[in-house]
């Protein structure tokens, strides 16, 4: 099958990408190298160095004819939308559009998108679930929401199907330490140096962490199911910042020097996705636990070590 990739040469984008090829699938990747590396891609996928905002993204389908798409090109640094809201507008709102426009144009079957948890705010209780959605704390889950939006309109008004996959805490190798969720990848990073880990407050706040290789098995599934979609694509397990903590000391076999600070502003406290939509729609669960995946993650960062570094 061909499947075009945005932001293939991302942190998930580029194992998605492994998978595809793996399985036979003839892969196109578009990638502007804002934050991937051209490195992570490999060398028998079809690739695009192009920003998925150049109108030349609508040449690129109409040559390559993907069945799926699979968008995982944004703007996906909270801050970054906080200071510059029209920039993230522009690559989150105005980048699918042009893709969905290219998509419907060219007939592509389904689009598979990349939204977040970031579009539950602060909630009101934990699992949760999907009908909870709405309560846009940032311009980034603003944009993700509206994402969603139009995907679902598009669905409507030209037959395009999606699966729309709200990420908990996305982690595993090649994970940059500034992107939407970066906890594992801020601490392997400090811990490989022997730096001491900050903690903002008391460490007892929780988050739903899943493993990079689950979160692309569930895209890829999702190419013949759950159409037309909204999912969370969690463990549905919480784990504290000082749980998250042991762990990595028992998969770096060390003991780490952690210092608490204030909590930092507008922290959510208890992060936990339901995935029970999940398992029902993709006849699947996530097959890592934690332990598994901090040391698929410990490994992979001692393997494939940051650019520039000996
Ligand atoms: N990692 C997480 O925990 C998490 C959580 C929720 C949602 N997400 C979403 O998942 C997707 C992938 O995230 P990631 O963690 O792999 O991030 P990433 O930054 O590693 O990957 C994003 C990729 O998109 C590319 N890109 C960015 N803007 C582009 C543009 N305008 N044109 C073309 N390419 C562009 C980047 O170069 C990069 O390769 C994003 O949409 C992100 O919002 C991630």
């Amino acid at each position: 099958m061909n499947v075009l990739v945005t932001g293939g040469a991302g942190f998930i984008g580029s194992h998605l990408v492994e998978k595809l090829l793996a399985a036979g699938h003839r892969t196109i990747v578009v990638d502007n190298e804002s934050s991937g590396l051209r490195q992570y891609v490999p060398a028998d996928a079809i690739y695009y160095n192009l920003d998925i905002c150049d109108e030349r993204l609508r040449d690129v389908i109409k040559e390559e004819k993907p069945e799926i798409i699979v968008h995982l090109a944004a703007q996906s640094v909270v801050p970054v939308s906080v200071r510059d809201p029209a920039l993230d507008a522009q690559i989150n709102i105005q980048g699918l559009i042009g893709l969905l426009e290219a998509a419907r144009q060219q007939q592509v079957r389904k689009v598979i998108y990349a939204s977040t948890a970031a579009v539950y705010g602060e909630p009101a209780s934990v699992p949760i679930v999907e009908e909870m959605a709405g309560h846009l704390l940032s311009p980034y889950a603003v944009s993700k929401y509206a994402g969603e939006g139009y995907l679902a309109a598009y669905h409507h008004l030209y037959g395009i199907a999606y699966t729309a996959f709200r990420f908990a805490n996305v982690y595993g190798p090649r994970q940059l330490a500034k992107s939407d969720g970066g906890v594992v990848a801020i601490f392997t990073e400090l811990i490989r140096y022997g730096k001491t880990l900050t903690i903002n407050g008391d460490g007892e706040q929780t988050r739903d962490f899943i493993f990079v290789g689950d979160v692309t098995d569930a895209m890829i599934r999702a190419f013949d199911k759950a159409d037309n979609q909204v999912l969370n694509l969690s463990t549905g397990l919480p784990t504290s910042i000082n749980q998250l903590i042991d762990e990595l000391e028992q998969v770096a076999r060390t003991r780490v020097a952690r210092e608490y600070g204030p909590p930092r502003p507008g922290d959510i406290r208890h992060s936990c996705l339901s995935n029970e939509k999940m398992k029902q729609q993709l006849a699947w669960e996530p097959r890592y636990t934690l332990r598994q995946g901090l040391a698929a993650t410990w490994e992979g960062y001692e393997l494939e070590k940051p650019p520039g570094e000996k």
